[in-house]
């Protein structure tokens, strides 16, 4: 079968990466500015044209390393399809026993994304790329084969294995290292182990995700607790954001929840400086901080940390890590057959379920390697602070007052006056946004409206041009 494909290049050198004899081969063109190339290819898929500017010089196959677990799978049930290069380029690697493969470096297909919708909000669910989502499938595949065995005898194992290299990515102690599925689950895990009296009191900021500060508002009512908000503006200085946290704290608080990014505001909050002020258990809220920070986790002097894998790390969704201080320690919300086993193992069977994204996790965490590690993150950052100026010219505001440290890959980008005067406005601005085929995050926030931007892998500098464009067309025509 041939596929023909019509990509514009703008620039005057791109590169195409096309499928042949189920390897990836590459292909350099040159073109014309903005003439239109043709890109004829002998098997059905053709994966796309790079980024030209970024192209210049320089192939721009990437390399992930896929687990040596995972690629004996491949082989064994000849899943190598268009996205994998069956090579073994162990000599370069720095993870021992990995095998390298080659990607596509198309990487909005890499990612599995819709190509006609404007992707802007990867910081909200995350997307594990289209070569990790085959790994899980490849997982899910082999526990169906035999699901007595697989799930009888070989997923402790499987999932301790998989613990460790979530752990290792990390930089914390495997054996302080919980599986959990989500934040949520973690921050359950956490209030479910308290007990809380009448009178306790919890704390979060007033840029506290909702669904965490609900789980605390649970947990409040039951005991006859409450949760005391500490409130900060956007664009506070570390030292008023400390201030607010200790003016919240009092002799009746048992938890603080403190976020590392905020989730309306892209903030990075001091947490170290937060909880060596605090008199009272910390919980790092840190949702966006794999492979966003490279925190030490254990020196934040936090009692608990709970990261999501499957947002910055690239893994599964459903794939999170519960960090816990030794002798802090926390009961799983599902009590199952390991619940004496120790912390970590405790928390490593919630029962019968599809472990599949949980062993597929050091598939995303080798993607996040090979596309450049904190290098890439860097980079990322780049792009979004050009990104948020971008917008921001076009729509004629200005971004004094923003936070002070802003997460590297997520931003704010203030909304003229008068665009969103109250949050109900929220849901119909989204799907305004939406309908035009942009996802991106309106917030609304201490009484002023917002757009959240994020810079993911397969964002380029003219995803934030269309934004413009889109949002001052939308917004002139109110
Ligand atoms: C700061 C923060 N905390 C917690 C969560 C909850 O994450 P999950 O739904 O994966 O539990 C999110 C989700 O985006 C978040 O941004």
């Amino acid at each position: 079968m041939r596929s023909i494909r019509s990509e514009r290049i703008s620039a005057g050198v791109g590169a195409v990466s096309t499928t042949c004899n189920g390897g990836l081969g590459e292909r350099w063109l040159r073109a014309q500015p903005d003439k239109d190339v043709q890109v004829r290819s002998r098997r059905a898929s053709v994966l796309g044209v790079g980024d030209p500017r970024s192209c210049v010089g320089r192939p721009r196959v990437q390399r992930v390393r896929i687990s040596a677990d995972t690629h004996q799978h491949l082989e064994e049930h000849r899943r190598f399809d268009s996205l994998f290069h069956h090579t073994d380029c162990s000599a370069d690697s720095s993870m021992s026993n990995d095998r390298i493969c080659l990607v596509d470096s198309a990487l909005l297909e890499a990612f599995g994304l819709h190509p006609d919708i404007l992707h802007l909000n990867h910081g909200a669910f995350g997307v594990a790329p289209v070569a990790v989502r085959q790994a899980a499938a490849t997982w899910r595949e082999r526990a169906e084969r035999n699901p007595h065995r697989f799930n009888r005898v070989e997923v402790p194992g499987l999932v301790a294995a998989a613990r460790e290299r979530a752990a290792a990515f990390l930089g914390i102690d495997p054996s302080r290292a919980a599986w959990v599925r989500n934040v949520s689950e973690g921050v359950s895990a956490v209030l479910g182990s308290m007990t809380l009296r009448p009178g306790d009191e919890l704390v979060i900021s007033t840029h506290g995700y909702g669904a965490v500060r609900k789980a605390l508002n649970h947990h409040a009512a039951r005991a006859g607790a409450r949760v005391v908000e500490a409130a900060f503006p956007v664009g506070a200085e570390d030292e008023a954001v400390v201030s607010a946290y200790a003016a919240a704290c009092s002799f009746r608080t048992r938890l603080i929840v403190v976020d590392r990014i905020t989730s309306p505001t892209a903030t990075v909050v001091p947490v170290a400086a937060v909880a060596a002020a605090a008199g009272a258990r910390v919980l790092v809220d840190a949702a966006h901080a794999p492979g966003q920070l490279p925190d030490d986790i254990a020196a934040l002097g936090a009692d608990h940390w709970i990261g999501n894998l499957h947002k910055w790390a690239y893994t599964p969704r459903g794939s999170a890590i519960m960090w816990s201080r030794p002798g802090a320690n926390v009961t799983p919300t599902v009590l199952s057959w390991q619940l004496e086993d120790g912390y970590a193992a405790s928390f490593d069977y919630p029962g019968t379920w599809d472990y599949a994204g949980w062993l597929a996790a050091a598939d995303g965490l080798a993607y996040w390697v090979a596309l450049g590690g904190w290098d890439a993150v860097g980079r990322l950052a780049g792009l979004a602070t050009d990104g948020q100026q971008r917008v921001a010219e076009a729509l004629g505001v200005t971004l004094d007052g923003l936070p002070a440290t802003p997460a590297p890959t997520m931003r704010l980008i203030p909304l003229p006056e008068g665009t969103l005067t109250s949050r109900d406005q929220i849901s119909p601005l989204y799907e305004a946004l939406s309908g035009q085929g942009v996802e991106v995050a309106p917030v609304w926030f201490d009484g002023a409206g917002y757009l959240r931007i994020a810079a993911a892998p397969y964002n380029t500098p003219d995803d934030y041009k269309r934004l413009a464009v889109i949002v001052r067309r939308l917004l002139n025509s109110k």
